[in-house]
């Protein structure tokens, strides 16, 4: 038995009474069998007797509606063909899981939780974590990329694809287009030090709802730079909707079953089914890495947590940050079952309250002394060696554990507030690799490097800020971004105004100077460290804006205000002495028309626009090496 076990609950048999029925019985499915094939009326009888007679109930009889009886069944045969074992086996898990959740009963039971200490912990900044990102820049050439994006991103109030949000305001270029330019930017960079040319692999998971979406917006952007060849779409297919504690199909109308996305932990099933994994594998690539459609922060860390795994020979590792007692992010946890077996693994933040006041840890999910839980919370940022998960892939199929959470109406546990369906996560493989034999480890970062997404919408996050927990909307995600570069700067010797508190109408927000600095200027902390060749002889002002791109060395500045500095492919720029001092750009809080409908959806989600008065900006587009004079003129580099 491997590790994975834990959550599977072993499903009832099958209705005895669905059983017993006939389909020439089921009003309804009776007076149409004359319509059905053989195949569907096979579809028909597995439907009768796994319980599902109640919604032929609604059916006209024949000669009305034929032609939507027929895409029922083609319906039922694509969620039949789409889930491992059939709808008979969905139908059948979904039943076991209902009714234990109906019983309330911990799916953890038997587990008792301790907090992990596999971890490692690089000081941002400090030798040990540019070592590590050293090493990690060596490896990255062998590194595969890929992005569950297949969710609907209900709670967020944005009709677009999340890929299509901007990381920031500042730019305004979206998540999709920063993932890809840090992918570029590793490419040059191993291509740089390997002389090879190097091609890094992105995968999107894609479901019904975002694929057109994402397809649209890496077309118009020109796959951001990379090649169309590089990157692979996945599709998710969803799974039946359930109306009851029985598994009753949820239907959409008399013949439309409805249907919701399974959950990201589709994406190791379709990697495995597709055969990418196993084609990269016999390309020699070495690790792949698992993230989320709306934190670029991901990839500010990326080399360090790659070097970390490949110095201490990680089969899994899992990014970590501190986790607010309650946050909605799930924590990481060594779980030792009473039967010996032990494993590091994620707990659902729904789950880990309940587990620990289950064995004994009466507080349940708590802050410590340093006002985080002792438990570090999981970005969902997951690096796996490739070989070991290609070999774990070849065993488990890919199959993650599944989960129901029906939300009921009321105490007595039976009625559903909406249809609920099974799901699965992306970061359950740790369950399911065989423990003992797996490396799993964790890596740890401070928050300002942890998890910020983009998820919830702005009345949500400004209630989630009011109680003091992280509201995971677009400002918190777009501060973000700024604070972790302001940081990364303070670190090396930068002196940066410190952040001010604004009031937006999802919540306060500290923000600082609005610094963005592309990966192809510095990819990780040990070449920030390189640009800059004289940290302590720039200065960053309050309410200044500063965008930096491209192969750009910088002395010394004094910033107060608007800069843009951009070095175009082929080019490389020395600034020795640069002072600027202009109107700058600045947030501002949407009007209240402005906010009810007249501004866009994406500045709608966050409550204010970035409004520019005056910007600098020094460009350098012909290929050459440049040097910027102090009355800013570009004049080719004196050796
Ligand atoms: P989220 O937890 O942010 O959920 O997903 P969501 O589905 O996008 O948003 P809501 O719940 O509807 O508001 C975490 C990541 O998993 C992906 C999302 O695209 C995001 O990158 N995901 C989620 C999938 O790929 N497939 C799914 O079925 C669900």
């Amino acid at each position: 038995m491997v590790s994975g076990d834990i959550l599977e609950i072993s499903a009832p048999r099958l209705n005895e009474v669905g059983r017993m029925a006939k389909v020439e019985e089921v009003p309804g499915l009776a007076e149409n069998l004359v319509l059905l094939s053989k195949e569907q009326l096979s579809l028909a009888e597995l439907l009768v007797s796994s319980g599902q007679q109640e919604i032929f109930a609604a059916w006209d009889a024949s000669g009305i509606r034929d032609a939507e009886k027929v895409e029922f069944f083609n319906q039922i045969s694509t969620l039949d063909r789409n889930y491992p074992g059939g709808i008979e086996r969905y139908l059948q898990n979904a039943r076991g899981l209902l009714q234990a959740a109906a019983r309330a009963e911990n799916p953890l039971d038997g587990w008792t939780p301790s907090v992990p200490q596999d971890g490692f912990q690089p000081e941002v900044g400090s030798e040990a974590f540019m070592e590590y990102e050293d090493l990690g820049a060596r490896e990255v050439k062998g590194c595969c990329f890929v992005i569950p994006a297949g969710g609907l991103g209900e709670r967020l109030g944005f009709s677009g694809v999340k890929f299509a949000l901007p990381a920031e305001l500042v730019t305004g270029c979206c998540v999709l287009e920063v993932y890809c330019a840090y992918l570029r930017g590793f490419q040059s960079f191993a291509e740089r030090t390997s002389g090879q040319p190097c091609r890094l692999p992105l995968v999107i998971m894609a479901s019904g709802d975002t694929e057109s979406g994402i397809r649209a917006l890496l077309e118009s952007g020109n796959y951001f730079g990379l090649e169309k060849e590089q990157v692979t779409i996945l599709v998710q297919e969803k799974v039946a909707a359930l109306a009851s504690s029985d598994a009753l199909l949820s239907m959409e109308g008399p013949y439309k079953v409805g249907t919701k996305p399974h959950g990201h932990g589709d994406v190791h099933f379709l990697l495995h089914s597709s055969g990418l994994v196993r084609r990269w594998h016999e390309e020699g690539r070495k690790w792949i890495l698992f993230f989320q459609d709306t934190n670029t922060l991901y990839l500010t860390t990326f080399l360090c947590s790659l070097g970390v795994s490949a110095k201490h020979g990680l089969h899994a590792n899992v990014v970590t940050m501190p986790r607010k007692a309650k946050e909605a992010a799930g924590s990481i946890a060594r779980l030792t079952h009473w039967d010996g077996r032990s494993i590091v693994a994620n707990v659902e933040y729904n789950q880990l309250e309940p587990l620990l006041k289950a064995t004994g840890h009466h507080e349940g999910d708590v802050n410590g002394p340093d006002g985080f839980s002792p438990y570090p919370g999981n970005t969902n940022e997951l690096l796996f060696s490739l070989s070991e998960y290609v070999s774990e892939l070849e065993e488990n199929g890919g199959q993650m554990p599944e989960f129901i959470n029906p939300k009921y109406t009321d105490e007595s546990r039976t009625k559903f507030k909406s249809p609920t369906r099974l799901e699965c996560m992306m970061q359950d493989f740790l369950k399911v690799i065989n423990a003992s034999k797996a490396k799993v480890g964790f890596t740890r970062y401070p928050l300002t490097f942890g998890y910020f997404p983009c998820k919830n919408d702005i009345i949500t996050a400004a209630r989630l800020a009011s109680q003091g927990t992280p509201p995971h909307g677009a400002a918190s995600a777009e501060a973000a971004v700024y604070d972790a570069n302001c940081t990364m700067l303070r670190l090396l010797g930068v002196s940066v105004a410190d952040a001010e508190e604004r009031h937006w109408k999802g919540g306060p927000q500290l923000m600082g100077p609005a610094v963005v600095l592309w990966p192809d200027f510095a990819p990780s902390m040990l070449e920030l460290r390189k640009r800059l060749t004289l940290p302590s002889a720039v200065c960053i002002a309050s309410g200044s804006t500063l965008e930096i791109r491209g192969d750009v060395y910088l002395r010394e500045l004094e910033l107060n205000g608007a800069l843009r500095i951009v070095a175009g492919p082929g080019v490389t720029l020395h600034i020795p002495k640069l002072k600027v001092q202009n109107r700058s750009q600045s947030f501002e809080a949407l009007t209240d028309g402005e906010q009810n409908g007249e501004a866009p959806e994406e500045l709608r989600i966050r409550g204010y626009r970035c409004v520019t008065y005056e910007l600098e900006r020094i460009e350098a587009t012909e290929a050459g090496v440049y040097t910027l004079t102090e009355d800013k003129k570009l004049i080719p580099k004196l050796e």
